[in-house]
């Protein structure tokens, strides 16, 4: 049930006319008024472009399947733009003037959600300027109206730069108010994780080094790098997802059981994993004609893909091989995580002819929780082949299960914390960023179209390890 704390908001969103804001924030806010969680609520972009409210509106059309245009009508009705440079102090003084204008016109109730989807050299700049002409105030956590800030991954672009902006927004806001965000953590099947494992007897007890044999990660993209050439050049694979997505997937498959699945309880489990992740080998690789798009230094040596074997030093994972590869431009849009367990010890007398068994959770495109299981191959006696048991979850719950960015603006404005990724999360995610970076590791050309570079082969046969599928 929605309260009206919910229902009644001014979301502010700077980054307004960005690709993020276009595809994914306010498809996410037309689902909302489609579903009539929010009703008195009004959206200020606030960009450097020169549009009008419903050209920023419109823009996010084609990114809704099957919309009604009457929804689209409301929200247009509820819209505005305020075309504004971010690091221009007079211009949020006129923002500010602006918002309460809106505001007095529909009668809002001030609960004030700032959503920052910009590059993040802005996030201090927009923190500080909002917070010096009393747009954005310190609140406590009880206060009512509420101030929340949200900002787009990634939080810095290294250790040093995540550090200066944070402290710029300590200075500035109480930690409550504010929501360092991945959208990964907040898509179904990811949340799933930690529920599955910790609600079933067939599960948790395994969940260790003594019956888990590897992990593998995979954030797999056929995509390229779609017009964002500016911001992708300047991060590469290791800063856009692997900081971000694919750690706090990690951290969730091997946090230990939180008191609760709530708020910092779950956040506290997760930084304990990531302050433990140490590299130990990788290859990174870019993809043919990735140098001739727009935006990218002709001479680029960004990773359009990285490929990576991380270890946990906790007792509970020591020596199990975490493997990690993503990549743009590769043969398939997919995001799995493959566990698969030790080979059983056999219990007959003359051999058991098995093979390990996997549990294979996909987080995209659909949603799907996989457990392959030796039987025996009819008619024989001694032969056994792999079954899945499949558990379907997007066939199940599809068109009801909402989108990450829905649930995401929503746990914010519930002021549920645990979608907020804490400072010291981000900061051992940039530490092991940053020691693979200084690693400079080879960055192989690949075909569009591939698996990834040819070069990969051989660290498989380094490692001892395949790819599954
Ligand atoms: C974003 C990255 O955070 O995640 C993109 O910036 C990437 O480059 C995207 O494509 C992947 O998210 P999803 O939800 O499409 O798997």
């Amino acid at each position: 049930m929605v309260g009206d704390s919910m229902k009644s908001v001014t979301i502010i969103l700077f980054g307004a006319t960005g690709d993020l804001s276009k595809r994914k924030i306010i498809p996410a806010l037309y689902r909302f008024v489609s579903k009539k969680k929010l009703e008195n609520f009004i959206i200020i972009g606030a960009a450097f472009d020169d549009v009008t409210s419903d050209q920023m509106i419109d823009a996010a059309l084609p990114f809704v399947q099957e919309s009604d245009e009457q929804y689209w009508d409301i929200v247009r009705k509820h819209s505005y733009y305020k075309k504004i440079n971010f690091t221009e102090k007079n211009d949020f003084s006129s923002l500010h003037t602006f918002v309460q204008d809106c505001e007095r016109k529909q009668g809002g109730t001030q609960n004030r959600l700032f959503y920052v989807a910009t590059a993040s050299q802005f996030f201090c700049p927009i923190t500080h300027s909002c917070a010096e002409v009393g747009l954005l105030q310190r609140k406590d956590v009880r206060d009512a109206p509420w101030h929340r800030i949200v900002y787009e991954k990634p939080f810095g672009h290294d250790v040093k730069s995540a550090h200066e902006i944070n402290e710029c927004i300590k200075n500035t806001i109480d930690e409550t108010q504010v929501y360092r965000i991945d959208h990964y953590l907040t898509k179904e099947i990811v949340s799933n994780i930690a529920m599955i494992r910790f609600t079933n007897c067939v599960f948790e007890p395994l969940w260790s080094n003594r019956y888990i044999d590897q992990v593998q990660i995979i954030l797999s993209e056929s995509g390229g790098i779609e017009g964002r050439g500016m911001y992708y050049d300047a991060a590469g694979a290791l800063r856009d997802v692997v900081q971000n997505h694919m750690l706090e997937m990690l951290a969730l498959i091997c946090m230990e059981s939180p008191e609760k699945l709530t708020g910092d309880y779950i956040r506290a489990e997760r930084v304990k994993v990531l302050e433990k992740v140490r590299f130990i080998d990788g290859i990174l690789g870019q993809y043919d004609g990735y140098k001739a798009e727009k935006h990218i230094n002709p001479d680029s040596h960004t990773d359009t893909y990285a490929s990576l074997k991380l270890v946990v030093d906790t007792p509970r994972w020591s020596g199990v091989p975490f493997y990690l590869k993503t990549g743009k431009g590769l043969d398939k849009k997919e995001t799995i995580i493959h566990i698969k367990f030790k080979q059983v010890d056999c219990l007959l007398l003359r051999g058991c002819p098995t093979d390990s068994n996997w549990l294979t959770i996909k987080v995209a495109p659909e949603a799907i929780f996989l457990l392959t299981l030796n039987v025996k191959v009819p008619g024989t006696s001694e032969q056994v082949m792999p079954i899945g048991m499949e558990f379907c979850h997007s066939c199940l719950y599809g068109p009801q299960t909402p989108e990450a960015y829905e649930v995401l603006i929503e746990e914010v404005m519930r002021g549920e914390q645990s979608i907020s990724v804490r400072f010291d999360e981000i900061e051992y995610s940039w530490k092991l960023i940053d020691v693979i970076e200084a690693k400079k590791l080879p960055v192989y050309q690949y075909a569009q179209g591939s698996t990834g570079p040819q070069e990969e082969q051989q660290q498989m046969e380094k490692h001892g390890m395949r790819w599954h599928s």
